[in-house]
């Protein structure tokens, strides 16, 4: 893309702000991960006229993952375009040369509105189905607590894929663990300093199933599932099945609904409402991240209020710094462990009305690639190295 554009002196400096971001995006999501991202970061960074497509958006709309979402979602129906054949998920084989960025910026030219309306309106909306590994780890945890069934409530749900969690099949370092061995959704996870094996049992009975979002998924709009199939990397040929499989099984079944609520606001009165006395499991995955530390304090007031009605168990994957600031009684998260944002705890706290018992289980990828399970309850990781 080559448009120039006289900079104004406050777009000069978003630019470069961009630029920066992309490159950061590049280093710590695309390398390692993704050839195809990673080029295109950079790419991106040193185009203007990319640029200039993201600064006519607004602000909070210029990010890296909403762009190649944009993108990738215009090649899944133009799967004969040049630009597609370096994306495995559309049957592209290309390896990636130096035609890749100069493709890509001619394709974000061609289809300059199309993209400048996604990206005006669209937001991001991913459902990362290995994320149920940690729910899977968070209930077994509550499970030895608290035997018996439970409900189970995930906030910040999206497409609420990981409410029917227990009907997948689990993978760890490449040994079935457990499931029926029939599931069509297969999850699995690398796991490091330990063997996987015995880390997964068999899940209690789930009650009753229910996401909360502020924006859900309606996985009967075909609009919808696309966009959030956009969100699949290119070589995330995998994740891709995996997905599809996940969608298929929510949208055959009505046991799990996602409704429109705000995790800060609503949450004791959704649980409130749920009927039964069993404890409620409640799972938050990459949701803190959205909330202000001010919201973070009233979605952990929300959780209080709850826990004097009934059992509820908090099981999360977050970034350690965010969990930092929720008053979880965990010394670790005092120390260098609450830095290392780049990677996710996962825990589990289980609150009644008037006390609580928190417990960090492990840390992870943040899409849960792999796991570290921790070796004692006082672990703070320091043995896990950067990735
Ligand atoms: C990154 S997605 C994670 C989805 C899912 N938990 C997963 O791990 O696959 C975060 C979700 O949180 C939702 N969200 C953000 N703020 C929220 C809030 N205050 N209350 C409820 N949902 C919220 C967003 O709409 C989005 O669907």
């Amino acid at each position: 893309m080559t448009g120039t554009r006289h900079e104004r002196p406050g777009r000069a400096a978003e630019a470069e702000r961009l630029r920066r971001l992309f490159r950061f995006f590049g280093a710590t999501q695309g390398a390692g991960r993704s050839p195809v991202y990673e080029t295109l970061s950079e790419g991106v960074a040193g185009d203007d006229g990319l640029l200039a497509l993201l600064l006519d958006t607004p602000e909070e709309q210029r990010r890296p993952s909403l762009l190649f979402a944009a993108v990738n979602l215009l090649l899944a129906s133009r799967r004969d375009s040049e630009l597609a054949a370096y994306y495995p998920i559309h049957g592209g084989r290309r390896a990636v040369d130096d035609h890749l960025v100069p493709t890509f910026s001619a394709f974000c030219d061609r289809h300059h509105d199309e993209l400048a309306r996604l990206l005006a309106r669209r937001s991001t909306q991913t459902n990362e189905i290995r994320r149920c590994v940690a729910l899977r780890l968070g209930v077994e945890h509550v499970h030895r607590h608290w035997p018996g069934p439970v409900a189970f409530v995930e906030l910040g749900a999206s497409a609420g894929l990981n409410l029917l969690f227990d009907h997948y099949d689990y993978r760890l370092d490449g040994e079935a663990t457990t499931g029926t061995g029939a599931s069509p959704v297969v999850v699995s996870c690398e796991v490091r300093g330990s063997s996987g094996a015995g880390l997964l049992g068999t899940p209690p009975r789930i009650t009753r199933r229910l996401g909360i979002d502020r924006h859900p998924i309606d996985l009967s709009d075909l609009d919808a599932r696309a966009w959030l199939e956009a969100f699949i990397w290119p070589e995330q040929t995998g994740e891709l099945a995996t997905l599809r499989g996940a969608i298929d099984l929510a949208a055959s079944t009505s046991a799990a609904s996602v409704v429109t609520g705000d995790a800060t606001t609503d949450t004791a009165r959704i649980l409130g409402e749920l009927p039964g006395r069993e404890p409620v499991v409640v799972f938050t995955a990459s949701l803190l991240s959205y909330l202000t530390t001010q919201a973070r304090a009233a979605f952990v007031a929300q959780l209080h209020e709850a826990a004097r009605l009934r059992p509820v168990a908090w099981v999360f994957a977050e970034a350690p710094g965010l969990l930092a600031t929720t008053a979880l009684d965990v010394a670790a998260l005092r120390g260098p462990l609450a830095r290392r944002n780049s990677l996710y705890l996962v825990g589990a706290s289980l609150r009644g009305a008037d006390h609580h018992h928190d417990r960090l289980l492990g840390l992870a990828d943040p899409y849960l690639r792999w796991f570290a399970p921790a070796r004692d309850p006082a672990d703070d990781f320091r043995w896990v190295p950067a990735d």
